[in-house]
């Protein structure tokens, strides 16, 4: 039976480091040192022109240098940075996070000591961070060699054992008064080392595939020779000693961090090619046989490597660190309380791949909380960070700092391998200079177009972000009332085009006018404002109203015309209606009624007896309810009252023609003009005296008299037919009839209500 570890292959931080090594083929790269502790491997980066180097010295000018996962100290991003070589930073995040914590420690004045192998990168580069006062232990006699210290912070190598870091703290804390311990053994490292140490206890032999010179292979073999005596360790499969083995023995397969897939599937196949190997049949083993021998078992990145990820750029030691803080959440727990977390647990796996060292981490305060807790957070904290730190997608939107602007583009740093370009026309919306509008220093939001122009630079867009962000703006216009200046493209069917804010508008015909619309060629070209009632989101495209913003002006005039009427105002207007009960009149965009009572002081059948269609009038504004948009109109209120005028025209003396309009017991009214009557009493009306005043008069007579008396006030005429008669027999009438008789005492109702003669008041004579 052969039985393959389930973590087994490349850890997260080294399949990262060999990605970014291996991402533009067509760029020059060197990596200080062996990537990663497999020859194979480096072999094959090497075909692929990624040198290998000893030193810094040994890097040409426009290299590209990565580093691995281990991590450098400052000073080689310093030297690098002087240099003017690109570098790509593939620090394992986890190492990352001890020198972010060494380096607080050093702030804090607080000694650090490493709990590794000295001479080892990861741990040089962790004393780098750390400054002179860092020490690396690693066994007792290291400890029992270390001077006074009273405080001190504990950090692990990535790699070490967990035995190996219990037995090196529980020294220090004889020897140091205060420890603060940073557990940073990589739980990736701690899996796989339970489980080689659970499979040796099972296996009869123990293959351990992975590089002669890598550490956390070596302490792999070193586990498993605990439990297992028939342990072999090998880089390839044709170091396998079949002979050793037996059919029907247990074999366990076990790989460190930097062996690649494919070399962990040889063997795998081979050992099943040579009939040693039987079915799995254990569950749980079972499972993770097929994945790991797909080589994808451990690799729990693995579909992130969409070709889209870069790693992380760094400039300075500085940046370098900075780069790493920016993209971590840093501020999410206390430093002490943080462990590592495992490339399982960063695909989303079950707590229970992400083991910690005993059931609790201590904080800096000393309290204490569950590690699962702790463990939870740090996977959070650690997935944030990595997302931002490799992911760069098109349409993803980025901030950046200008730092170079030509006449045709804009430069961005966008803290990623390559600088972002926007070119001039992907700017604005709007044509404008990038000179004009941006300068080095500027921050920077853009949209990623291509992660490759062709010369290696990221194409962005600033014009995409504000068309989205306009998009947005324009939407939350629609059915505002907000109104837009628009030009008539071209008239389609149904409507016209235009555009408004760059996107392509349709102005239905029915709100092109508040009429209907015979020809819709007539608005093209013509500049119109419109309202925006509808959008087609997919398209990207508005619906547009003319007819809105006319209609809205109409109610404006409107509204303002209404509050411009004034009671008592005279104005002019054209009749436009006539009905029974009055006249409808234009009074400038607003009908009013001119009341059939208010055309004449006289009384009228209907108004064509005043007023025709189209006649202008001047008029009196008699009311005005805006509310109830009603306008109340007066025409004869403008003209002179019936008797106001009667003292002008008629005097005592003065002959004047009228018709008999009434007959009372003491005489008949003359009416000399409409709503003018004149009173003969029935003593002036003849020479001779009469029984009866229709002896002498009927009604409709026209007769002619003369003005005896005026009095306006009381609106009375007293009219004589028998002094206009020859003198003698006036001579004689006189003797017999001096008119003494004559009744002035007839009572006139106001003149206001006034809508018959004044001969209708008094009865006839024959009633
Ligand atoms: Fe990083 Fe752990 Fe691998 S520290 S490089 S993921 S062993």
């Amino acid at each position: 039976m052969v039985i393959l570890a389930k973590n087994a292959g490349f850890c997260f931080g080294v399949r990262r480091a060999v990605e970014a090594a291996q991402n533009n083929p067509g760029e020059r790269k060197v990596t200080l040192g062996p990537l990663i502790h497999n020859r194979h491997v480096v072999e094959s980066l090497a075909a692929r022109g990624v040198r290998c180097v000893k030193s810094v010295d040994e890097i040409m000018p426009g290299e590209a240098v990565v580093i691995r996962s281990h991590g450098e100290a400052p000073k080689v991003y310093e030297t690098l940075y002087k240099k003017g070589n690109t570098v790509i930073d593939a620090t394992c995040p986890f190492v990352k996070r001890i020198h972010k914590r060494v380096i607080e420690a050093k702030n804090n004045g607080q000694r650090v000591i490493i709990i590794g192998e000295a001479g080892h990168p990861e741990v040089d580069a962790t004393l780098g961070w750390a400054g002179g006062a860092a020490i690396a232990v690693y066994t007792e006699k290291d400890v029992n060699s270390l001077p006074e210290i009273n405080d001190a912070v504990v950090v692990a190598q990535t790699t070490i054992t967990e035995e190996k870091w219990r037995h090196i703290v529980s020294l220090l804390e004889q020897k140091i008064e205060k420890v603060t311990l940073f557990m940073s053994i990589c739980s990736a490292t701690q899996k796989r080392q339970s489980e080689a140490a659970l499979l040796a206890k099972k296996a009869d032999t123990m293959i351990i595939v992975g590089g002669r010179e890598s550490s956390n292979t070596l302490k792999l073999v070193e586990i498993c020779k605990k439990h297992c005596k028939n342990t072999y360790h090998i880089e390839y499969k044709n170091e396998l000693l079949l002979e050793k083995m037996s059919f029907g023995d247990i074999i366990g397969i076990v790989a460190g961090a930097s062996t690649p897939d494919t070399i962990i599937r040889e063997v795998f196949d081979f050992m099943i090619d040579n009939d040693k190997a039987l079915p799995i049949t254990d569950a749980g083993q079972a499972d993770a046989q097929q994945p790991a021998a797909d080589g994808k078992a451990d690799s729990p990145d693995e579909n992130e490597s969409d070709g889209d990820e870069i790693a992380v750029i760094a400039k300075t030691p500085e940046t370098a660190l900075n780069d790493y803080e920016n993209v971590n959440t840093a501020d999410a727990a206390p430093p002490d309380s943080q462990s590592i977390s495992d490339e399982a647990a960063s695909e989303g796996d079950s707590p229970d791949n992400s083991e910690t060292i005993g059931d609790e981490v201590k904080t800096a305060d000393g309290d204490e909380q569950p590690a699962e807790t702790a463990e939870a957070t740090e996977q959070d904290e650690f997935l944030e960070g990595l997302e931002k730190v490799v992911r760069l997608k098109k349409g993803q939107i980025i901030k950046g700092t200008v730092v170079l602007v030509t006449d045709e583009d804009v430069c961005v740093n966008i803290g990623y391998k390559s600088d972002g370009v926007i070119h001039k026309n992907e700017l604005s919306l709007n044509d404008i200079n990038p000179k004009e509008n941006f300068s080095a220093g500027d921050e920077i939001e853009a949209e990623v177009i291509n992660l490759n122009d062709g010369e290696g630079n990221v194409l962005l867009s600033r014009k995409r972000i504000e068309k989205k962000q306009n998009w947005i703006k324009i939407q939350e216009k629609v059915g505002s009332g907000e109104q837009y200046k628009c030009t008539v493209k071209k008239a389609v069917k149904g409507g016209v085009t235009a555009r408004i804010e760059g996107y392509s508008t349709f102005i239905p015909a029915s709100h092109l006018s508040l009429k209907y619309v015979e020809d819709l060629k007539e608005f093209e070209g013509k500049e119109i404002d419109v309202m925006l009632i509808d959008s087609d989101k997919r398209q990207e495209r508005l619906v547009a109203s003319h007819k809105n913003v006319l209609l809205k002006e109409k109610k404006q005039k409107e509204k303002e015309l209404w509050h411009s009427f004034k009671k008592g105002e005279v104005i002019n207007g054209v009749v436009k209606r006539l009905t029974d009960f009055g006249a409808f009149v234009d009074i400038g965009g607003i009908d009013g009624l001119l009341h059939i009572s208010d055309l004449a002081w006289n009384r009228v059948n209907h108004p064509s007896d005043v007023v025709t269609e189209g006649q202008e009038l001047e008029l009196l504004i008699l009311n005005v309810d805006s509310e109830k948009k009603k306008i109340a109109l007066g025409y004869k209120q403008l003209l002179p009252k019936p008797w106001s005028t009667v003292p002008e025209k008629y005097k005592a003396g003065d002959t004047v023609k009228g018709k008999v309009v009434r007959i009372v017991p003491f005489g008949a009214f003359i009416q000399l003009e409409p709503m003018i009557d004149g009173l003969v009493h029935i003593s002036q009306i003849t020479k001779h005296r009469l029984e009866k005043v229709e002896d002498a008069l009927r009604l409709g007579d026209d007769i002619e008299a003369k003005v005896l008396e005026v009095n306006a006030d009381k609106r009375k005429i007293s009219l004589s037919i028998r002094a206009l008669l020859p003198e003698e027999e006036h001579k004689t009438e006189v003797k017999e009839d001096s008119g003494k008789n004559e009744d002035f005492n007839y009572e006139i109702p106001p003149i206001q209500e006034t809508k018959v003669s004044l001969a209708d008041f008094f009865p006839k004579k024959d009633e």
